[in-house]
């Protein structure tokens, strides 16, 4: 069999970091499993946009086309702005390659302490699946008036049949593999037009599951409830706005956005899937070994998943669990002293 290709996209600042290590974990499990994977790096980041003028070439999404899967570290530093490095590079690339759903799995591990004092390890988790390229993120809308008075801005969120239905249908499937429950946020009570045609769809769609238990929230008390009672949680469904804001949410309540992964991906695997941890580039720590390297390394188990390989997958993540259960390799985000050559070292021992 050919090896699966996959494209590397560092990033900047620790994203170059954790990027080398999940590579590093990557060629062990591959070792141990015998996975052929080929890698191709592309130096696409904020410092190409400073020497060159963008963030990647022109014929950037032509070049990664052919990929088997994206694998990135983070991108964004202090002289670009943010929109320009995130509409220059990740959003480009989600949408072209129709990366429709956004995965972000939440768990509390052993040794990883939560913030909330009745999350006990093991008891919490859950994922979330976010629609990643329609809803509130849309590019219709435009400003007038600039500078006088009657100013005015205006942002149409755009929420499409299929659009929702192949989200909610992700969502009941994987619940379905899982503990089957589903949670789909809303607010359908404010928001007159697209909320209740969100929810129309998604119980539609609920009615082709009918193994899997479901129940809609509105998204105020489901921030509530994610912090009161993370344990209750098995699959949450959102749009692109609540699926952000509750991702970022779930990542603190797991203890540290250090190990937070998450998958961009394209389930009619038309198009490569993308990678990534939910971190950025960290400037404040970037280029000290300090990163905590857990987010991007659960990122590639999720990788491994994705290209067909679920016992790599499993055993990347049992690997994790073994590292984060240590105090000597919990880095500094995670109240520990470990650097993040010595976390690489443990996790790949744990697969030797
Ligand atoms: P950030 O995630 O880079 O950092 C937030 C805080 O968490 C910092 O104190 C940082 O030291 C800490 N942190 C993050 N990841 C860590 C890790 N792996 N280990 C230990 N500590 C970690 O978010 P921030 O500061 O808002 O953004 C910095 C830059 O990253 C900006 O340019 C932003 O646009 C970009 N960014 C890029 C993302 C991406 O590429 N997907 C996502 C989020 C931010
Ligand atoms: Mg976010």
């Amino acid at each position: 069999m050919a090896p699966q290709r996959i494209a590397v996209i560092p990033g900047d600042g620790i994203g170059v970091e954790v990027t080398v290590a999940a590579r590093a974990v990557l060629d062990a499990v591959a070792d141990r499993h015998r996975l052929e994977l080929s890698y191709e790096e592309f130096d696409w980041s904020c410092r190409r946009h400073m020497e060159q003028g963008a963030m990647m070439p022109p014929d950037g999404i032509a070049v990664l086309r052919p990929y088997d899967a994206i694998l990135l570290g983070a991108v964004g530093w202090p002289g670009v702005p943010d929109h320009v490095s995130l509409w220059g590079l990740l959003i480009p690339i989600r949408r072209a390659f129709r990366q429709y759903v956004n995965l972000r799995p939440v768990r509390v591990f052993d040794g990883v302490a939560s913030p909330l004092r009745h999350a006990a390890p093991g008891s919490v988790d859950f994922v979330v699946v976010r629609e990643n390229v329609e809803g509130e993120y849309s590019e219709i809308g435009g400003r007038m008036n600039r500078g006088f008075p009657d100013e005015f801005a205006v942002q149409e969120s755009v929420f499409t049949r299929a659009g929702v239905t192949r989200i909610a249908d992700h969502a009941f499937a994987l619940a379905a593999g899982r503990r089957s429950y589903v949670t789909s946020a809303t607010k359908s009570n404010g928001i007159m037009h697209t909320l209740p045609f969100w929810d129309e769809v998604v119980a539609e769609r609920a009615a082709r599951f009918p193994e899997v238990r479901w129940d809609a929230e509105h998204i105020d008390a489901l921030a509530a409830k994610l912090v009161l009672d993370p344990q209750r949680f098995d699959v949450i469904v959102a749009s692109n706005l609540f699926g952000d804001i509750l991702s970022d949410l779930a990542a603190a309540v797991a203890g540290s956005i250090g190990i937070a992964p998450s998958a961009n991906l394209d389930p009619t695997r038309t198009y490569p899937s993308m990678f990534e941890p939910v971190h950025g580039s960290a400037p404040d720590i970037a280029g000290q070994g300090a990163a905590n390297p857990v987010g991007a390394v659960w990122s590639a188990a999720l990788m491994l998943e994705h290209l067909g390989h679920p016992a790599a997958a499993a055993d990347v993540v049992a690997a994790i669990e073994a590292s984060l259960a240590d105090p000597a390799t919990r880095t500094r985000d995670l109240g520990g002293t470990a650097g993040t050559a010595a976390v690489v070292g443990a996790l790949v021992d744990h697969l030797g």
